[in-house]
């Protein structure tokens, strides 16, 4: 059985992916998730996985990560996910039992790979600073990780300047870190979850009548929707989904070849870009596949049944 950890900052679009990767016991046995600062501060992201995981039914342990990137400050998108980073939908007031087993991730997934009988899988959704942290502090655990599905980065646009993604312009180093690592990683970045992989207005009302758990999805997604309305987006990208099924249905993208990925750390308007080298004599060590393209229709249809599966 493929096991994952998954280390994101929920965030809506990180909420829906862990909803997906839940529905899929099947493909991937969830072992742990671990908390980023990202769209907002530790703390938060935390509590919502916890409103999530209970809200889910889940039993997934919970370990707390970094509240602050590497070198930088942090910086939050509350705008686009809320105040609470999950905003739209009134989780139970129950959720904050739900147990935290560490507040240290990096020593969880520590242990947890190196005591794992196979290889373990890494989605990663936020910015990458526990994922470099984990690959700095215990060097040897790399041996045992199978492979790394990231959602950050582009290799077209950005979102935070003309040529950053948030979860690479939040902590460069550490997707440097990560990126340099020669790990296997696929990479969802904006050139597909912004082009490719999105939901129209019309699919998340669809959402509602998908049962208990399609009204929360459908409740989170119409507030981030009508943020992203705001910025002036007129299809609503479900980013962090792409890297979860990156994992459960590979057959669902097209990938590029594998590329060794530069990430600027320069402190202007580049820093955070992630740029492939594309050049004929580059390095033979390439490591890092980038998802080009979805097929919608599917992607939107494993979207619905996955949230619909929750209510069986
Ligand atoms: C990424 O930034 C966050 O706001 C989303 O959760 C996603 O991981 C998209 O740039
Ligand atoms: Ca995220």
């Amino acid at each position: 059985m493929t096991k994952v950890i998954m280390d994101c900052d929920p965030g809506i679009d990180d909420a829906i992916a862990l909803t997906v990767l839940l529905a899929h016991p099947e493909a991937a046995d969830l072992i742990g998730v671990t908390t980023i600062g990202g769209n907002v501060q530790l703390y938060k992201v935390t509590k919502n996985a916890q409103k999530l995981l209970t809200f889910l039914g889940s039993n997934t342990k919970i370990a707390m990560g970094q509240s602050d990137p590497l070198v930088k400050e942090i910086e939050t998108a509350g705008e686009i996910h809320g105040k609470t980073g999950m905003d739209g939908y009134q989780f139970p007031e129950n959720s904050l039992e739900y147990p935290i087993v560490s507040d240290n991730a990096i020593t969880f997934m520590n242990e947890e790979i190196t005591n794992s009988d196979e290889k373990v899988n890494i989605v990663a959704t936020g910015p990458l600073t526990n994922v470099a942290l984990l690959l700095k502090t215990f060097p040897k655990v790399a041996e045992k990780i199978e492979h790394i599905y990231v959602m950050g980065g582009s290799i077209e646009q950005g979102n935070i300047t003309l040529a950053s993604e948030f979860n690479a312009y939040v902590d460069p180093e550490a997707a440097k870190i990560v990126f340099d690592s020669g790990l296997p990683i696929t990479l969802s970045g904006l050139n597909l979850t912004e082009n490719k992989a999105y939901l129209t207005m019309d699919e998340i009302s669809q959402i509602k009548n998908l049962g208990k758990t399609g009204e929360m999805a459908s409740a989170i997604l119409d507030f981030y929707a009508s943020a992203e309305r705001e910025k002036g987006m007129t299809k609503i990208p479900v980013h962090d989904a792409c890297a979860v099924l990156s994992l459960v249905a590979p057959e669902l993208f097209t990938k590029s070849e594998k590329f060794n990925i530069e990430v600027s750390l320069t402190n202007d308007q580049f820093r955070g870009m992630t740029y492939p080298d594309r050049r004929v004599y580059a390095p033979d060590d390439k490591n890092i596949e980038v998802l080009e393209d979805v097929n919608r229709e599917k992607f939107v249809q494993y979207i619905f049944d996955s949230i619909q599966s929750h209510n069986k």
